[in-house]
């Protein structure tokens, strides 16, 4: 077990409801409520607890930060507070395009988050890369006085871009981004796909590496990572209190499981990290990284009870064959993640674009795949 930080957490809009958890919506800020700033000179501690060897500054860069005075805070879908004082305060943030649920995860006592999973707005009709949404996370953060003391990825992302380069860049670049350390692998597999030959494209592109059951930390609340390879090999989970950061391990009951046949996948992991993560206490919330409702609103966890009983696709008594016979025929007719190759050639440096040619231009590669037996 980790070492339990003493805390005397005050968050008044907890509704302590008898072991249950309470739901209600933020109240956020709508006018010019004055801000509650950082100090600028204040040192934050690592994501890691072992080491001090990656410290943030608190504070966003001058230039973002009076962009970000005139971006409005996007309104969490929804505002969670587990009823113990072990769990962070857990915003939720729907990225529609991508159907991406987003994390600010806060100690509010301290004033001190982390950010999972933020996405960087991209069409790939007109070429157009927004930073509008990380934007509105960033000045949610601002708004609720929270100083984002990293940036966790759960793994290298196949269906959208990551913020989390833009996002430490706008806040002063210092803030460490975080991930699996078998990215390495995942780094690996794509690069000579997209002709990233250059292993210097590489370096420094993530500041913490993680391992599984490494301790981690939000504030005063301490966590853990663990490893979930299947989806991607590089995946991982992080587990604050009774929070669950899932990432695309599993998905919501009625969704079920993520894909497991990118390179570096494997259906037989996905079962174990699946099985790993009901596993957990049954009052745990697993957070997804995404949903793709039928018939129902967006939701963007559900308990280990829940799961256990009703997910679609691995329950407690599901034998590993037969998911994963089902899992690898149901990967063969799917088609590739519409943002593939702009995704990964992003996310596989952390969220930097590719390098501008001479011209200043940026490119995105999409690798041709023809029969070849075919001469075009
Ligand atoms: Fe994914």
């Amino acid at each position: 077990m980790y070492p339990r930080l003493p805390r005397n957490i005050s968050l008044s809009a907890i509704a302590r409801t008898q072991g249950r958890v309470h739901w209600h919506k933020a109240s956020l800020p709508r006018t010019s409520r004055s801000l509650k700033l950082a100090p600028s000179q204040r040192l934050i501690g690592s994501l890691r607890m072992s080491t001090s060897s990656i410290c943030s500054q608190s504070t966003t860069s001058d230039a973002s930060s009076s962009r970000i005075a005139n971006v409005p805070p996007t309104e969490p879908w929804r505002c969670h507070f587990e009823f113990d004082d072990e769990t962070p305060t857990i915003y939720t943030f729907f990225e529609k395009m991508t159907s991406t649920w987003q994390y600010v995860v806060a100690d509010m006592k301290q004033g001190e988050a982390i950010v999972i999973d933020p996405v960087l707005d991209y069409d790939p009709a007109s070429g157009k890369v927004s930073t509008a949404t990380a934007d509105g996370l960033l000045s949610f953060a601002r708004s609720m006085g929270l100083t984002i003391t990293g940036i966790m990825e759960t793994h290298a992302h196949a269906d959208h871009l990551t913020a989390a380069h833009y996002m430490k860049e706008a806040l002063g670049g210092n803030v460490p981004v975080g991930i699996g350390a078998r990215i390495d692998q995942v780094q690996k597999t794509f690069a000579p796909m997209y002709g990233m030959d250059d292993p210097n494209m590489f370096q420094n592109t993530f500041d913490t590496l993680f391992h599984d059951d490494e301790p981690i930390r939000v504030g005063s609340f301490i966590g853990k990572v663990i490893h979930l390879p299947g989806h991607t090999p590089d995946h991982v989970g992080y587990v604050i209190g009774k929070a669950v950061f899932a990432g695309d391990s599993i998905f919501n009951p009625d969704v079920g499981s993520a894909r497991a046949d990118f390179p570096g996948g494997d259906v037989h992991d996905l079962y174990t990290s699946m099985k790993r993560l009901l596993s957990l206490p049954e009052d745990y919330r697993l957070f997804v990284g995404h949903d793709y409702p039928s018939g129902r609103d967006q939701t963007c966890s559900a308990t280990v009870h829940e799961q256990r009983l009703r997910n679609k696709h691995v329950t407690i008594g599901t034998a590993e064959a037969e998911f994963a016979q089902w899992r690898k025929a149901r990967d063969s007719v799917l088609g590739a993640p519409r943002l593939l190759h702009p995704s990964l050639q992003v996310n596989i440096r952390g969220g930097r674009l590719p390098p501008p040619d001479a011209e200043g231009r940026v490119w995105f590669k999409t690798p041709i795949v023809k029969p070849v037996e075919v001469k075009i």
